[in-house]
């Protein structure tokens, strides 16, 4: 059963921001992009999840080995980039949306916006650094978090 009733209270958005100029359509792309990006989002992560949580041994399957498995092809670090940068880029311009609909002050919408750039931002620098400088043999490590392949780590050194 719903909360709320009649009475409650609802806070509309407020009525969408005019610059006074022309954005060459930007909120018309912005519209596009979030249907566009949303349907690659559903092809990337439902395959994600497939591959990770229902295929092979399922859940139990996930450790280190796994992911260096997964990132010694480049199809799966692309994959895996372009899923963070595409979710970053789509969720982070949902919430630019939400910040113009709900921040009444102008200093409070430039700042929001500010932090969700920096945000945004950093997510993308570390994701990025994560899956593109990851290594399967860190030098302090004897080897044995890649089960089956005892001497990997020794064969690359
Ligand atoms: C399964 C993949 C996804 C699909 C199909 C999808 C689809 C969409 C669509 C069509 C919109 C526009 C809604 C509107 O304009 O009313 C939207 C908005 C939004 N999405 Fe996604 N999305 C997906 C994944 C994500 C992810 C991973 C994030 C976060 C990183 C995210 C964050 C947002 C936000 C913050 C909004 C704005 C919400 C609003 O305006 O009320 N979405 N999404």
């Amino acid at each position: 059963m719903s909360t709320a009733d009649a009475t409650t209270p609802v806070v509309e958005p407020l009525r969408p921001i005019r610059s006074g100029r022309s954005r060459n359509h930007a909120e018309q792309w912005s519209w596009l992009f979030m249907r566009g990006s949303g349907v690659l989002l559903l092809v990337l992560i439902f395959t994600h999840l497939f591959i990770n949580l229902f295929s092979g041994d399922g859940v139990n399957q996930i450790d280190f080995a796994f992911v260096a498995g997964k990132w010694a092809s480049p199809v799966w670090k692309i994959w895996d980039f372009v899923m963070l940068v595409l979710a970053m880029i789509h969720g982070g311009n949902g919430m630019r949306l939400l910040i113009n609909d709900y921040a009444r002050e102008t200093w409070m919408r430039k700042t929001l916006k500010t932090l969700l750039t920096a945000c945004v931002a950093t997510i993308v620098v570390l994701g990025s650094l994560v899956i593109f400088t990851f290594d399967p043999c860190p030098l302090d490590a004897s080897g044995d978090l890649l089960p089956g392949v005892p001497t990997f780590c020794e064969d690359v050194r």
